[in-house]
């Protein structure tokens, strides 16, 4: 059983997928932590993360260890990411990975192309949305919790580039499986956007039977 839990930033993608794993016994895997750390080589190396020989390089050098990492998260981060995810080498390379890991004996796994590349046999595709104004809401006070110094109008204003950039890059774009359940959170906390899930879920298995 897979689960593809993929959506814009901040969706709440995150917080959903690793409930649903936990209610379900269902390994899971956060994917958009292996392009963070991509990212975060090709600006270790002092690279840019545009450039695909580097991110290349450095996606294909990744250790799994490499996501554990304490400093995948910021503006610099969340930018370098999202670069070296427009590119096609980066994401071929990771692919491979991200399916393994499927394979064994199924998974929850949240992105960006989880339903429409990864694992387009998914059985249960969810695509979670929420309004921009909410999501930024959201990191923002996630980054005020690190200690990460910005105003809302930055945030908001960077995550709209970043959601842009996602879906208008060629390879894997950003955009909602055909066969995807839509679960909008921007009303909806953690609990009540699991229970939705849940119903959504259950309605569908009901659908197919
Ligand atoms: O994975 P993604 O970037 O889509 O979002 P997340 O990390 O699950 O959630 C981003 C932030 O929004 C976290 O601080 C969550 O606690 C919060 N959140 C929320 O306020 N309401 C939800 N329904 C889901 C998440
Ligand atoms: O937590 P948030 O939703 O802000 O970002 P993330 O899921 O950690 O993903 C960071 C970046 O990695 C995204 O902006 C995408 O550019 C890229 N990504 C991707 O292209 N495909 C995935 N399956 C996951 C992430």
């Amino acid at each position: 059983m897979i689960i593809a839990v993929d959506g814009p930033a901040a969706a709440g993608k995150g917080t959903l997928a690793r409930r649903l794993a936990q209610h379900l016994d269902l390994p899971y895997l956060d994917t958009g932590l292996l392009y963070r750390a991509v990212g975060r080589r090709v600006l270790d190396a002092g690279a840019d993360p545009a450039d695909p020989a580097a991110a290349e390089a450095a996606a294909q050098a990744l250790m799994p260890e490499d996501t554990a990492r304490g400093d995948l998260r910021g503006p610099a981060q969340d930018e370098a990411a999202s670069k070296v995810a427009a590119i096609p080498g980066v994401r071929a390379a990771l692919l491979e990975f991200q399916r393994r890991f499927g394979q064994e004996r199924g998974a929850v796994l949240d992105g960006r192309d989880i339903g429409t590349v990864v694992f387009p046999e998914a059985k249960v595709k969810l695509f979670v949305t929420a309004h921009p104004r909410e999501r930024a809401r959201r990191r923002h006070l996630e980054m005020l919790g690190r200690g990460q110094d910005a105003t809302l109008e930055a945030v908001e204003a960077e995550m709209a580039a970043r959601d842009a950039r996602d879906a208008a890059r060629d390879v894997a774009p950003l955009v909602p499986a055909r066969d995807a359940l839509l679960l909008d959170t921007t009303d909806l906390d953690a609990e009540a956007a699991f229970r939705r899930a849940l119903a959504l879920i259950t309605g569908k298995s009901k659908l197919s039977a």
